[in-house]
């Protein structure tokens, strides 16, 4: 797909609903009794993946597009599948499912594609393992596919070396079924909907904090559960998408645009933190919480942008984010750092060094560390051929990016925005100016 500069972005935009919460509503909405009705359900095909597997195990779902019926099993309703769990491109779906699977009275296979076969699992493996799971990844390379034997779990207390919210959700999914109170402990607090949505649905889950000098430690705390039950979601659309175009907005002169219902949890949110200490103009209107989770309009501006230091605590709370701020950085003056992101290694593609290849094709002055990337801003970008690497936010970045750039840019396997934003290219092409 090819795209040449444009004079700004001006007008309104609903971006899709927020895939983490989609992906965790049809999960716990069938592990629960009685009817979840979800609104706003993103229909990416991630969470069309989620809704594959929870059809395979017996879970009536119809998916009317703007309402999702889940019709619940129960804590123990589910039943085997009749054939290999399919994730697809989804590393939320597989390790999530993972936590629920370990605690069935049945065998599961699950499996995804190219890029699902290479991401790490081994973080699950370990902590549910000590559960007392049944779980071993079958090429032997810590990756799916892997296979589950339900089994009989106690509650651990786990300190994660991640801060990595499909790691403590598939630890306190498991948690659900398990013997005793089960911790999950994490360097920094990773987003937290699967703790609001478990508390809508009836969990005892809870969230402490330690705020001690550099540590900011969190510690989510879940009972086992006799039952869950369902409920109504309203999903918020997801800040993630909208990331594409709040940069583009802030980096092209002339900018305007307003986007409507984007969840603003403080653990997703950091982008709006990042991009004002960029210099960046967002203004939050109708501030409101649905189904535990905040959410408002956000009406962003071209801004005249500087560098920043983007590290420790904030990066869970952007790290899908970073690609496009990384782009935006091109367009700040000065330096922008983003240390202490070594998981974005291990997201759809290494998202450092994909960053840096692409960025570097378009012109700019980037460095790529182990664990970030340095882009010295004020560079003018310049067409290029990109790879996406099929990693959707690398696609969509890329076209935001282009937008800027002198001379034409193509973006290769560009289909791949359809994982989380089957419309992103229709939405995009309204906003332009000439
Ligand atoms: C997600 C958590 C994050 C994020 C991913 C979605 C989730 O991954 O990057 O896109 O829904 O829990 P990690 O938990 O691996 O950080």
């Amino acid at each position: 797909m090819k795209f040449t500069r444009c004079k700004s972005l001006r007008g309104e935009i609903t971006v899709p609903g927020d895939k983490s919460i989609s992906h965790r509503s049809v999960m716990f909405g069938s592990i629960a009794k009685g009817t979840t009705e979800i609104r706003n359900y993103l229909q990416g095909a991630d969470c069309l993946s989620t809704i594959a597997c929870f059809r395979s195990m017996g879970v009536e779902i119809e998916n009317h597009g703007e309402v999702v019926t889940v019709r619940g099993k129960g804590m123990r309703g589910l039943r085997k599948p009749d054939a290999v769990l399919d994730c697809g491109n989804s590393g939320t779906t597989t390790r999530l499912i993972s936590g629920i699977l370990a605690a069935q009275d049945f065998e599961a296979t699950l499996t995804g594609d190219a890029s699902i076969q290479k991401r790490p699992t081994k973080r699950i493996i370990e902590p549910l393992s000590l559960m007392g799971a049944d779980i071993r990844s079958i090429p032997g390379n810590g990756c799916a596919p892997l296979k589950i034997r339900g089994q009989k779990l106690h509650g651990i207390s786990y300190v994660s070396p991640v801060a990595s919210a499909q790691v403590k959700s598939a630890i306190l999914l498991a948690g659900l079924y398990a013997g005793g109170e089960t911790r999950v402990t994490e360097p920094y607090l990773s987003r937290n909907h699967s703790e609001i949505l478990l508390r809508c649905f009836g969990a005892d889950v809870r969230t402490e904090l330690e705020d001690a000098g550099a540590s900011s430690r969190a510690t989510a705390v879940i009972r086992p559960a006799a039952e869950l039950y369902g409920s109504r979601v309203d999903v918020p659309g997801d800040i993630s998408s909208a990331a594409f175009f709040i940069c583009a907005a802030l980096m092209l002169p002339g900018s305007e645009v307003l986007i409507r219902n984007v969840g603003t949890n403080p653990t997703r949110a950091g982008i709006l933190k990042a991009a004002r200490a960029m210099g960046g103009d967002i203004t939050l209107y109708n501030e409101r919480t649905d189904s535990g989770e905040p959410a408002a309009d956000l009406l962003v501006k071209s801004s005249a942008l500087h560098g920043t230091v983007i590290e420790g605590a904030d990066i869970p709370t952007l790290i899908d984010e970073l690609p496009a701020i990384a782009a935006m950085a091109c367009f700040a003056e000065g330096e922008t750092v983003i240390r202490d992101a070594a998981e974005l290694k291990v997201k759809e593609s290494n998202r450092i060094a994909v960053m840096a290849e692409n960025l570097t094709a378009m012109g700019a002055d980037v460095t790529e560390t182990d664990d970030g990337l340095i882009i010295r801003g004020g560079k003018p970008l310049h067409g290029a051929v990109i790879d996406s690497h099929m990693d959707h936010r690398i696609a969509m970045t890329f076209a935001a990016a282009a937008l800027c750039a002198e001379g034409e840019t193509e973006i290769l396997g560009a289909e791949c925005v359809n994982i989380s934003y089957p419309e992103f290219y229709r939405d995009l092409e309204k906003l332009k100016t000439f």
